[in-house]
């Protein structure tokens, strides 16, 4: 078996990088799309999506149930669903990533039953199921477990609109119970919703190929009921990945000479641009760019920053790890509390092991003093984020590190090496047989 790993020479804690580094298709809104082919009576077409790990498998996933998943060039896809699906899920790919809970939603929803085992994805926590199983209950359908797989029947056929509170403001349930309620008998209202901005992107692409959601983006969302969809000629163009785009603002904050991020939507990190501002760093905020330009004359000693994960629009959880990073290269001592994951610090050690001065608090908090220089190590990555937070540890640091597992990096950033390398980082990818 082959196994992929970065190679990656330190810039020393230099500012040295330059040029312009470009956003891909949002992961998060992709993956929650191509479920969304369960509600079209006829082809979707979905443009600039990701050429990454995770929608290689949502796609096995969707073929696997015998829906029609064509690829029709660099990052387009078409997707129809023919007749009745298979409304078995593969255990095999399901448990491989957590975004094949998305696609229970719809599924019940057109076939009345889905069977599925607990999702995978990264280990970041426990990521339980529950408040997608007590939803499809509240809307008229009958849970049990039979040989470690959920079998979910809806009563009669059909899922019946009710209103729910949502526990938390998940964002992988409102997008479930958003999609089944489009097909559901009746009108669902979600209350306490979640706000992440790609659930209105969905909700406004839905509603313009006949679904009747009113609310997304806001904490209570309104679903009257109906029909299939109809595509008709309208493709969805999937929105710019503001998680990969936080990252490389990041890494520009790290290591610019001068950096522009390009085709992103800074109105969605603004959690983000206003830590780093806070922290003395000078970002030039374009409509759809961020500029980050080391100004030689200023003595640029950054101040550090209590950060605290939050749903959106607060600080994302997803760029905690990143953040860190960067918070080991700033003067003072920085809290990181994260809130939403309980197992989402673990990768602090490793950043100890490279020099940084991190001290944990409990599960859910770590103070970090800078600044530190770090060195390089062989790092293996834990999960997606922090995996990335790895890359841009090892960018600045002393030295020749390697970066193991990157089969995790590559389930999020597409090619991310070409794409640094593009504006000066000495990263190399390099296969091995094991
Ligand atoms: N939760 C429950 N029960 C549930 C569902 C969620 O207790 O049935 C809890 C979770 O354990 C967590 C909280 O609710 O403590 C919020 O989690 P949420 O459900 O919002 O997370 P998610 O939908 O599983 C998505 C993204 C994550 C991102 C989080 C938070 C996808 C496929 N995943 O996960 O993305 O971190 O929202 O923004 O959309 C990533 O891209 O690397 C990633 C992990």
């Amino acid at each position: 078996m082959k196994t992929d790993m970065f190679n990656i020479k330190g810039l020393e804690g230099k500012k040295t990088l330059k040029g312009e580094i470009e956003v891909g298709g949002a992961k998060n809104a992709a993956l929650k799309m191509m479920a969304a082919s369960l509600l079209f009576s006829d082809k979707l077409t979905l443009k600039n999506v990701p050429e990454i790990e995770d929608i290689q498998r949502i796609a096995d996933l969707l073929s696997d149930m015998g829906v029609s998943v064509e690829k029709m060039g660099k990052n387009t896809y078409d997707i129809f669903v023919k007749n009745s699906v298979n409304t078995v899920l593969s255990p095999e790919i399901a448990k491989k990533i957590r975004s094949s809970v998305v696609v229970t939603g719809p599924l019940l929803a057109r076939e009345g039953r889905v069977v599925f085992p607990h999702p995978g994805g990264c280990v970041i926590g426990a990521r339980p199921i529950d408040f997608f199983l007590q939803s499809f209950e509240k809307m008229g359908a009958t849970v049990y477990t039979k040989e470690n797989e959920y079998v979910i029947e809806a009563k009669n056929g059909k899922l019946v609109g009710t209103t729910l509170f949502l526990p938390a403001p998940s964002v992988t349930v409102t997008e479930t119970i958003m999609m089944a309620s489009v097909l559901a008998q009746g009108t669902t209202v979600i209350k306490n919703a979640a706000l992440e901005p790609e659930i209105a992107y969905m909700a406004e692409y839905l509603n313009m190929c006949g679904a009747k959601i009113s609310g997304a983006g806001t904490p209570t969302i309104t679903i009257k009921g109906g029909g299939l969809l109809r595509s008709k000629k309208k493709a969805y163009v999937t929105m710019s990945d503001r998680i990969e785009a936080g990252s490389f603002l990041i890494l520009a904050a790290l290591t610019a000479k001068d950096i522009t991020v390009t085709k992103c939507d800074p109105i969605h990190l603004e959690a983000v641009t206003d830590v780093l501002s806070r922290c003395g760093v000078d970002i030039e905020i374009g409509k759809r760019t961020l500029r980050i330009k080391h100004n030689p004359k200023k003595k640029n000693v950054y101040r550090a920053v209590n950060i605290k994960t939050h749903e959106y629009p607060g600080f994302p959880t997803d760029l905690q790890a990143p953040m860190a990073v960067f918070l080991t290269q700033v003067k003072g001592e920085s809290m990181v509390h994260e809130t939403i994951f309980e197992g989402r610090l673990a990768y602090a050690e490793s950043l100890e092991g490279m020099g940084a001065d991190i001290t944990p608090m409990d599960p859910h908090r770590m103070l970090v003093k800078g600044p530190t220089s770090l060195h390089a190590r062989n790092l293996v990555s834990p999960d997606l984020r922090a995996g990335l937070a790895f890359v841009l540890a090892a960018i600045v640091a002393k030295g020749e590190s390697v970066v193991h597992d990157i089969y995790n990096i590559d389930r999020g950033y597409e090619f991310v090496e070409k794409r640094l390398q593009k504006i000066g980082v000495d990263i190399q990818r390099v296969s091995k047989e094991v």
